[in-house]
């Protein structure tokens, strides 16, 4: 089993669909082990797209994911990572499918709903600079026969 790091950003946060990007994941079958309603600092917003830093949007973005709360989650499962990248569809809703998250409820590629661990490296780094261990939560859902053989 694998975890990944998911966030609602701030634009879907504001308009009312916490419950609409939750459900996706545990109705696909996975588990969520850590969640978090928060405000992200500029330190925080800096270090997890430490990867971006230099590129045009970098200010924008950070100013962005900084500027109103989100929803930090790890959800974990079968193939979390790859499977979770392809429910939340290309960064850029004009390219996302429908059906993904992003093609069903995002437009603009700055205000694009939600964020997915790109692999498995950086979800382990995502997960530890939102969430302490002992913020994580083991548990075996009952229905888990029921979604895996
Ligand atoms: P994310 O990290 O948020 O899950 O998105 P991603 O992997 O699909 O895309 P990534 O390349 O990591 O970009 C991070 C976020 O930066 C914004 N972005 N803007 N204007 C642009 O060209 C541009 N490119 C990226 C997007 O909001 C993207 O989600
Ligand atoms: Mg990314």
């Amino acid at each position: 089993m694998e975890r990944t790091f998911v966030a609602i950003k701030p634009d879907a946060v504001q308009r009312g669909l916490i419950g609409e990007v939750i459900d996706r994941f545990e109705q696909r079958g996975f588990k969520l082990v850590g969640m978090k309603f928060m405000k992200v600092s500029n330190e925080l917003a800096e270090k997890h797209y430490g990867e971006h830093k230099g590129k045009p949007f970098f200010g924008g973005l950070v100013s962005f994911i900084t500027s109103a709360p989100i929803v930090a989650m790890v959800w974990e499962g079968k193939d979390a990572v790859d499977n979770i990248r392809k429910m939340m569809g290309k960064t850029n809703p004009k390219d996302a499918d429908t059906g993904t998250i992003r093609g069903d409820l995002a437009i603009d590629i700055g205000r694009n709903a939600v964020h997915g661990s790109d692999s498995v490296e950086s979800a382990k780094r995502e997960i530890s600079i939102f969430f302490k261990e002992e913020e994580l939560v083991n548990w075996e859902p009952e229905i888990h026969k029921w979604i895996y053989e």
